[in-house]
């Protein structure tokens, strides 16, 4: 696809020279290579390719051959480390006489002690293997630990909507799910997978506050996003949810992209708008320029959409406020939407639409501590 673009590499470049961000030019031919000649990077940022010797990460960004393999994430979902084959093997091969300089050698010695001080993320992998096998129209069962940030928001004695368990005392919703007002209302169920065949372990909290997102549209679902904080119960100043992992919170909108898998889960009506007594699951395909299917109501930088071809999975009432969860190649879990709304439920013609969470990842950390959210908090 990129050889095709001669020139252009860096969408923000101009014909001949490229206008860095610190306010350097360097030549044009220089930008996209894996080489740092602005000095502040940007000449390697909103790649489309990459020239010379240099690998394109899935972030847009170009990274120098010889760091694929190395044994270090360079590319930031990781993409460089993977497919390796036996790793000094391939050390030594990339290795030059450049390479071995002492300055260099600093260098990476530095770099690698700077990586080694990023805190450790502790969210969207599960402590087990999960299960091999999805409610979702189309959807199948989940099983006890498969999705340990789902969370049933009941009301009433009813489940009205899902959540996602982001860390600390914190819940991920729809702000259609919530209201302030109700804050005493609501019970927040976690480990829970089955209405008539209740676990052991459930857990369940109430809410002790409730923020709906200033900009939230109830007509036209724009910033349909609301975050729940947990009762601590008392004497306790965490709050303790052994079964529950938390999803990771996504801190960029180009992490996945259209066509990636993702799968979506809750307890939302079925295809005969039969209700559900468990927990559902499905995978939905992300689908580029959504507009098409909903022209005037799709906001392409708030909202995501996801499906298949064929409608034949989809969420449903019931289901909003739950995850479509994706997974980066180190298998890392990231809530990458919040069932938002949808014209019917399993239809081709009307795709599901999501909260596209990673454009909120301002808003969330402003409300929850960014430390609480991303490793990359520095
Ligand atoms: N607004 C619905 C709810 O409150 C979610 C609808 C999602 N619809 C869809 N076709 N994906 O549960």
């Amino acid at each position: 696809m990129w050889p095709v673009l001669t020139l252009d590499f860096n969408i923000f470049s101009t014909n001949d020279s490229f206008h860095c961000v610190n306010g350097k030019y360097i030549p044009q031919r220089k930008t996209c290579n894996g080489v740092n000649d602005c000095g502040d990077q940007s000449d390697e940022l909103c790649c489309k390719g990459c020239r010379g010797k240099s690998f394109l990460c899935k972030s847009g960004v170009c990274i120098p051959n010889k760091y694929k393999c190395n044994g270090e994430m360079d590319c930031i979902t990781g993409e460089d480390e993977i497919g390796c084959k036996e790793k000094t093997e391939l050390l030594t091969a990339n290795m030059n006489a450049e390479e071995t300089e002492f300055l260099t050698a600093n260098m990476n010695a530095e770099r690698k002690w700077i990586k080694s001080l990023l805190p450790k993320l502790s969210c969207g992998v599960k402590p087990r293997l999960p299960a091999r096998r999805k409610r979702v129209i189309g959807g199948r069962p989940a099983e006890v630990g498969d999705f340990p940030w789902q969370v049933a928001i009941k009301e009433n004695e009813k489940i009205n909507c899902g959540g996602i368990y982001i860390g600390g005392c914190w819940i991920l919703t729809a702000a259609h799910c919530v209201s302030i007002s109700k804050v005493h209302r609501y019970q927040i169920w976690t480990s829970f997978l089955h209405w008539l065949r209740p676990e052991d372990d459930i857990i369940v909290q109430l809410a002790k506050q409730i923020i709906i997102h200033e900009n939230y549209n109830g007509k036209t679902y724009e910033n349909d996003i609301a975050l729940i904080e947990l009762k601590r119960r008392p004497n306790q100043k965490e709050c303790v949810l052994p079964n529950s992992v938390p999803a990771c919170v996504p801190w960029s909108p180009y992490l996945f992209q259209p066509n990636d898998r993702c799968t979506i889960s809750g307890w939302g009506r079925e295809k005969d708008n039969q209700k559900v007594y468990s927990l559902h699951w499905g995978e939905v395909n992300l689908i580029g320029n959504c507009s098409r299917f909903y022209p005037g109501r799709y906001f392409e930088k708030k909202m995501e959409c996801a499906g298949m071809d064929d409608g034949s999975i989809d969420a449903c009432q019931g289901d909003s406020g739950g995850p479509l969860v994706c997974k980066d190649v180190n298998n890392v879990t990231y809530v990458w939407g919040v069932v938002s709304w949808g014209e019917n439920c399993g239809k081709s013609e009307f795709p599901g639409v999501y909260t596209k969470v990673a454009n909120y990842f301002d808003w969330i950390s402003h409300h929850i501590g960014r430390s609480l959210i991303s490793q990359y908090n520095i």
